[in-house]
């Protein structure tokens, strides 16, 4: 997991015995610097067991008969990233219970002071840790430790409030690992020498006539049943499921791994199954069985197991220095992945499957309802205008955290439309749940296939650009700029007063791709101008209509790589405030590509020049350059498209400042890739 932002690793080894120590290692930093850790080889001793802290190295080359480890790459949530917060965390210094967790865990101020009155010492700031002793709370309150792991965590699950993805592994129940997940993602890569019989897997719905410990007393404190034994049943083994049998009908030796994100396990498996929300997967004895937390949904009584179609060579750098720099590179190629097979450039139509059986309502919306964050916010941004003009139905762009706290009226003919690179944005997703609840028709304009987004739309466009590993979204851009067009452009397939236009928009797209290659052979050219603005503390980015969007993005990308105040300003608004910054030291861009506004964009550059200020300007390739400025020359396309064109200049300047002042622009400082917590 380690091209998501993380600011800490860890991770956590069985050994043979429960007599034997469970081995943690964990570092602050990188993958790299744990990686480091346990080649010197000593180990971080549990919280609270630091006086038996081991001072030189275990046996590294012994080989354990234990079949189950678990690591994790945290982003501080709860508390300062630092050993005692990275994960594993563990439910006393004999390390019981160990977990690791995605998420937030909001109640876990109760459940800390419920489990502190009961005498557990907490040790770390996470909210994860009262999980771990949650677990060791349930499991001694049964005097005759007769639950099974799964009937365990479920009883734990049920006192969690918030989002999680969770991992649990103990020393009482040594070899197994129970996954669960509900609001962040987690899937399960199978990995046999044998063809699976099946390729699904069946949810023993069954068990769920258990009747699992609810919450019990008065202190809102679990209530174990009395004689601590399980409930007749939930120690019967189950059956061997379907899918792990081969051919013949044998049980086949076969590798479970369990990862947030299929990029964690494509090296080992491409064969995947994603748990649903409520899912409890409980591996034992060379064997999966999931489990539901509840029974009250109309969900899949199976989980199928999907062969993933991605190489592992896509989310390698390959020649480059950065992803980053990779990812710029690949748009010639990725917004073509974006079109294919839904464009036809000979009768000038497009074609996204997924909306298609939706067209009449969506036509039929009294709005259309943009919603999203960071990135893919400014992609909705830039497609507003054709939105408008093509469907002639009011648009609306929110930010997905403020349209929350708004609590904003949503109504049955809104069409709800949520961009998302990752498809696990936490405010993304709460937003995309807030309008489900009001009925409002919910689309997905998703990169990750398979992501809660995608998964909980009623329908919706895959963008297709590829894994996007840079923290600093770009190629994702691009993107999901194509595919909101293309939505566009269907959804006026039915006016005979826009054809020219539709036409002269598919027409553009078609040269897009060669347009962005002629871009990125500026790519020395642009290296020179970051050196000029490498030294600045500020710089402003001024454009206005469709190129609003492009200053957005341009900024964002200046602020999170080259930590450096950066603003996209929208031309029309220079009078109300921001020409009092200019002077002949604030370092500008202004995007003065031709479209319908260029007279207005050009008396805006005339103010600016008039107070002493140096702009760099870009033009379109063939227009006169403005007298005595430094240009860049952009090739020419329609419009709606230009920004396209214009953001990936502001793309390749911001890596490259970034570069030059020395920051790791794969993970910028603070960022992370995927936000999943609110
Ligand atoms: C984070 C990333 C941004 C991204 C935003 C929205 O802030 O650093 O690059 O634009 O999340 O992410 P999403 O996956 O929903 O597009």
């Amino acid at each position: 997991m380690e091209y998501r932002g993380y600011d800490s690793a860890g991770i956590g080894i069985d050994g043979d015995s429960p007599s034997d120590p469970y081995i943690l290692f964990k570092e602050v930093g990188k993958v790299s610097a744990l990686r480091k850790h346990v080649d010197i080889g000593i180990p971080t001793p549990a919280p609270g067991n630091e006086a038996n802290a081991l001072t030189s190295p275990i046996d590294m080359k012994k080989v354990f008969v234990s079949q189950t480890s678990m690591a994790h790459t945290r982003w501080a949530t709860h508390g300062v990233p630092c050993t005692l917060n990275c994960h594993p965390h563990v439910s006393d210094p004999m390390t019981e219970f160990t977990v690791v967790h995605n998420g937030i865990i909001t109640n876990f101020k109760e459940l800390k002071l419920v489990l502190q009155k009961r005498g557990y010492v907490f040790r770390t700031d996470t909210d994860t840790e009262c999980v771990a002793m949650l677990c060791k709370y349930v499991y001694e309150s049964q005097p005759n430790k007769r639950l099974n792991f799964q009937t365990l965590i479920k009883t734990v699950l049920k006192e969690l409030e918030g989002s999680f993805a969770f991992v649990f592994k103990s020393v009482h129940f040594p070899d197994e690992i129970v996954a669960a997940r509900r609001g962040s993602p987690l899937l399960i890569g199978v990995k046999s020498e044998r063809k699976l019989k099946v390729d699904f897997v069946d949810v023993e719905l069954q068990d769920d006539k258990i009747a699992v410990p609810e919450v019990g007393d008065a202190n809102g404190l679990l209530a174990v049943p009395a004689n601590g034994n399980a409930p007749a049943g939930s120690n019967l083994r189950r059956q061997q499921s379907r899918a792990f049998l081969s051919e013949d009908g044998m049980p086949q030796p076969i590798e479970f791994y369990v990862a947030s994100d299929p990029a964690a396990i494509i090296e080992h498996t491409k064969k995947v199954l994603y748990l649903e929300d409520d899912d409890i997967a409980h591996i034992a004895d060379g064997q999966l069985h999931i489990h539901r937390l509840r029974r009250d949904d109309g969900l899949s009584s199976v989980r199928a197991i999907e062969t993933l179609e991605i190489e592992l060579a896509e989310i390698m750098k390959g020649q480059y220095a950065h992803f980053m720099q990779k990812e710029i590179y690949e748009q010639p190629e990725s917004v073509v992945n974006t079109m294919r097979g839904r464009v036809n450039f000979d009768n000038n139509t497009v074609t996204l499957g997924g909306l298609k059986a939706y067209l009449p309502v969506i036509r039929r919306g009294r709005r259309l309802l943009f919603v999203a964050c960071g990135t893919s916010y400014h992609s909705c941004i830039a497609a507003r205008p054709v939105f408008e003009e093509l469907t002639e139905i009011p648009v609306a762009v929110e930010l997905a955290s403020d349209f929350l706290d708004r609590r904003t009226p949503v109504f049955r003919d809104d069409v709800a439309i949520f961009v998302s690179q990752s498809g696990e944005t936490a405010d993304t997703i709460l937003a995309m749940r807030y309008c489900l609840e009001r009925g409002a028709l919910c689309l997905g304009v998703v990169n990750v296939v398979g992501s809660t987004l995608s998964r909980e739309t009623h329908s919706g466009i895959h963008i297709n650009a590829g894994p996007e590993i840079g923290v600093a979204s770009t190629k994702a851009y691009t993107s999901q700029y194509i595919a909101l067009i293309m939505m566009a452009v269907q959804l006026a397939s039915d006016s005979m007063s826009k054809a020219g236009r539709r036409a002269e928009i598919i027409a553009g797209l078609h040269d897009i791709p060669g347009q962005i290659k002629t871009i990125l052979t500026m790519d020395k050219e642009i290296q020179q101008l970051a050196t000029s603005f490498a030294k600045q503390n500020s710089l402003l980015i001024m454009g206005r209509g469709y190129q609003f969007a492009t200053c957005l993005e341009g900024a964002l990308k200046i602020k999170e790589l080259c930590y450096m105040h950066s603003e996209g300003i929208l031309a029309g608004e220079l009078k109300h405030g921001p020409l009092a910054l200019v002077d002949e030291n604030l370092p500008i861009i202004f995007i003065m590509t031709k479209d319908s506004l260029y007279p207005k964009v050009q008396s805006a550059l005339q103010q600016v020049i008039a107070r002493n200020g140096k702009p760099i300007v870009f033009i379109t390739e063939g227009e006169e350059a403005p007298a005595d400025v430094k240009t860049v020359v952009v090739p020419k396309t329609t419009d709606c498209l230009q920004g396209l064109l214009n953001v990936i200049p502001l793309q390749l300047l911001s890596y490259h400042i970034a570069v030059q002042r020395g920051v790791d622009v794969d993970f910028p400082r603070n960022l992370a890739k995927s936000v999943t917590t609110e």
